[in-house]
């Protein structure tokens, strides 16, 4: 087993300090980072199952209906480095069809990440693999076993509207200057389309969206000194059109206040925390972001309704 583990101790904002100061903010806010904790983990998983959030299905299937011309793209031996890996599922695909010099999972969460790689390792034991726990983030160096050239970032899952657009930028700013001279970046981005279909993507019938996002005030209530009562909030999802993004709120339906520690926090009914984006782009405005940083589109390829995209990318 060709298996390496970095750990690169990532900083981790505590909750306490996250909320006291989303909270204090107009309006109030908590970082989506706090989603994941282990039942937010898997309760993300059981999301990624209803037939509503059609984003995993759509981008799995063009992955492989396009799957020949994917793979031509990539090259031979390339070293693909996945920013956010998680459980490692999507590579698979690739991994199922071509033998790449080096596959680099990275993620945030250490437990999580090194069992998965591990696990990897064994059903593809001829595959280097080098695992990196880091806050991709923040900023960090790949370590010097990565060889510098024919890489390629995989970033699936249209992550990157997590990011506001700035933010996406600068991220993809970092892949470019990492990718190096003859780098590439295959990436999914979810597309821009009928307002239902996207409200009912992060409006479940399920309920599955709605108990992800509430895992955070069960994470305030458990972890912390506090008086909240969580039945009076409630998951509110639904399509910004002026910003081309879907936005996660959770809504207190009274006149309320808050305790955290020694602070009290005041609600006023229908008032919200912001707690995530998840931000759409058309492929000419994505490949037009993705040019601001430096990447040069090489090709597109959608699905027959247009719903998901999945780009390749050039350094030059
Ligand atoms: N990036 C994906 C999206 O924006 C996955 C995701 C992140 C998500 N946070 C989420 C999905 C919260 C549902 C709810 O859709």
């Amino acid at each position: 087993m060709k298996f390496q583990f970095h750990y690169y101790q990532p900083e981790f904002e505590d909750l306490p300090t996250a909320v006291e100061h989303g909270l204090s903010q107009s309006p109030k806010q908590l970082h989506p980072k706090f989603f994941y904790d282990k039942e937010g983990s898997s309760i993300f998983e059981q999301i990624c199952e209803q037939p509503e959030y059609y984003l995993p299905n759509v981008e799995r299937s063009i992955c492989e209906d396009f799957a020949d011309e994917i793979i031509a793209c990539l090259g031979e031996d390339c070293h693909i480095i996945e920013p956010g890996a998680g459980s490692s599922h999507k590579i698979r695909f690739l991994l199922d069809r071509i033998n790449p010099a080096m596959y680099v999972p990275m993620d945030i969460s250490s437990e999580h990440l090194r069992i998965s790689a591990q696990k990897l390792a064994e059903d593809y034991p001829d595959l280097p693999i080098h695992a990196i726990c880091v806050d991709h983030t923040k900023p960090y160096e790949l370590p010097t076993e990565i060889p510098a050239d024919k890489r390629v970032f995989f970033y699936p899952g249209s992550s990157l509207g997590n990011f506001d657009p700035e933010d996406a930028i600068h991220f993809l700013r970092d892949l470019h200057a990492k990718a190096g001279k003859d780098g590439a970046l295959l990436i999914g981005i979810d597309t821009k389309k009928p307002a239902e279909v996207l409200n009912l993507a992060y409006n479940d019938a399920t309920g599955m969206t709605a108990a992800f996002n509430m895992n955070l005030l069960k994470r305030i209530q458990s972890e912390m000194d506090s008086e909240l009562d969580t039945t009076s909030f409630t998951h509110h999802a639904f399509y910004n059109f002026e910003h081309g993004r879907i936005e996660m709120h959770l809504r207190s339906h009274k006149d309320q206040k808050v305790r955290v520690n020694d602070s009290i926090f005041h609600f006023q009914s229908g008032e919200s925390i912001h707690t995530e984006n998840s931000y759409k782009y058309t492929p000419v405005e994505f490949v037009a972001l993705a040019k601001e940083a430096g990447w040069q589109s090489e090709r597109v390829w959608q699905d027959e309704n247009g719903y998901f995209s999945v780009h390749f990318l050039r350094v030059s």
